[in-house]
């Protein structure tokens, strides 16, 4: 065992780049290994590729090892991908699955261990203190935001009030009456709880809250403007994913919010060209895929996000980071050629002072052409006399900045369903066929 492996959180997040890939080489041996050995997935797939774990010398080796994708652990639903007998998992979580079924993930003790410890790392590199009281509103339950935030700011030492989603009413009483110093929730379930405070005359950048620590959704730099605004907070962005452990893989530090670092002494990050697969250079935008290097129920290798974004070098952990997330290949709208994602429309939004940062992107497809309808709330403050001027100065935005002709749809204060969880930013109406 390397002495980075002993090391404490502290001595790993500033260690030199040296250490921390002679640490990721032996772990990753590791896990390829365990993977191979106890998955039949991972055997075959590596015996057709051609490869075994002992032809990893070096860590770009691992570029000869086949992806692993969503569908993988669809096909062996549920328990297949798991390299543990049942009696060693300790718990299981499942992702919604809007189609099909769903993914489900496994953790031994040691697993919810390192989890707990990662996200207690990422809380503090988000700017939350021990001796803080944290309001999880993530939800709780087989989703991985509730109980990983959970239990990681029970490791950190904090008070944790276990919300969980929705409750608008509830969530607003709780803050007001607990008084709570950080809060654990979707971006866009903040939107919402802003909006129910302002309208029950409460102003939200009177509240207690210090620390936003905002995932499980895409947001961008004019969101993080927005909320610490309305909230007079710092608005931080967490990231991950249930296939690779729940939040905690990467985190934004308070003092330079700069894009988060990937804690790459349990996850080992790639970015791929998303059609050749061909790993791309730290800088170029890709797909992100990862690598688990300490996962026993379910170790993960070559896995396909489809979260794009780029690999950057450290700045405030030695640790590289990865920019915010600008979208899931999924998510990309092709409009008569032009690719654009729902985050372009939100920067957007925000630079038009009567347009709040409410929308929905809606594609149909009426003739033979698609088109995309931006459905955008007004600002309660905007006059209704506004709205067609803020229509047509967000369609110009889109047309300079973007390429593309959209329509725009300025709605009343409220007109759009809230989120209470992860919103719901692409409607796609098109036939199918
Ligand atoms: O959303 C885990 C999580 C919970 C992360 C709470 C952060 C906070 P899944 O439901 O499996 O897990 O969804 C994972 O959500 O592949 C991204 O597309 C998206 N995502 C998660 N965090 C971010 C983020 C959780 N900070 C999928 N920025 C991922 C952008 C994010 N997208």
């Amino acid at each position: 065992m390397t002495e980075l492996a002993t090391a404490t959180s502290q001595e790993i997040e500033f260690a030199s780049r040296d250490r921390i890939s002679t640490l990721q080489l032996e772990r990753m041996q590791w896990s390829l290994m365990h993977a191979y050995t106890n998955v039949p997935h991972y055997r075959k797939a590596f015996d057709d590729a051609g490869v075994h774990p002992s032809d990893l010398k070096d860590l770009s080796d691992l570029a000869k090892f086949p992806f692993t994708t969503k569908a993988d652990l669809r096909e062996n639903y549920p328990f297949k991908m798991f390299a543990v007998p049942q009696d060693k998992v300790s718990r299981i979580h499942a992702s919604s699955g809007t189609t099909g079924r769903p993914t489900v993930v496994g953790y031994t003790s040691n697993d919810l261990n390192n989890w707990a410890d990662l996200i207690a790392r990422s809380l503090s590199a988000g700017g939350v203190r021990s001796s803080d009281k944290v309001h999880v509103a993530y939800g709780y339950g087989l989703f991985t935001g509730g109980l990983g935030a959970h239990y990681g700011a029970e490791r950190l030492g904090c008070t944790v009030i276990p919300m969980s989603g929705g409750m608008t009413e509830r969530q607003i009483q709780l803050i007001e009456d607990f008084e709570p110093d950080a809060i654990m929730v979707t971006p866009s379930y903040m939107l919402t709880i802003v909006d129910a405070m302002i309208k029950k005359g409460i102003d939200p950048s009177k509240t207690s809250l210090r620390v936003g620590v905002f995932g499980a959704e895409p947001w961008t730099e004019q969101m993080r403007t927005e909320l610490e605004q309305q909230l007079d907070m710092h608005a931080v962005d967490i990231y991950g994913l249930s296939e690779i452990m729940g939040p905690g893989v990467a985190m934004e530090c308070v003092e330079t919010k700069d894009g988060l670092h990937i804690w790459e002494d349990h996850f080992y990050p790639e970015i791929i060209d998303p059609v050749t697969g061909e790993v791309l250079p730290d800088g170029e935008e890709g797909e992100l895929v990862f690598t688990s290097l300490t996962k026993e129920a379910l170790p993960i290798i070559r896995y396909r996000t489809r979260d794009l974004t780029r690999l950057l070098p450290g700045t405030a952990r030695s640790m590289r980071r990865m920019q915010k997330v600008t979208g899931r290949t999924d998510d990309m709208i092709i409009l008569r050629g032009v690719n654009l994602f729902p985050t372009q429309i939100e920067e957007l939004i925000l630079t038009v002072p009567a347009l709040a940062p409410q929308f929905q992107c809606v594609l149909e497809r009426p003739g033979r052409m698609d088109t995309l309808t931006v459905r955008v709330e007004a600002r309660p403050d905007a006059a209704i006399s506004d709205h067609a001027a803020a229509s047509s100065a967000l369609q110009k935005l889109v047309k300079n900045k973007i390429g593309v002709t959209v329509e725009v749809n300025v709605l009343e204060p409220g007109g759009l369903e809230r989120s209470i969880g992860k919103a719901r930013r692409l409607i796609d109406q098109r036939p199918k066929d």
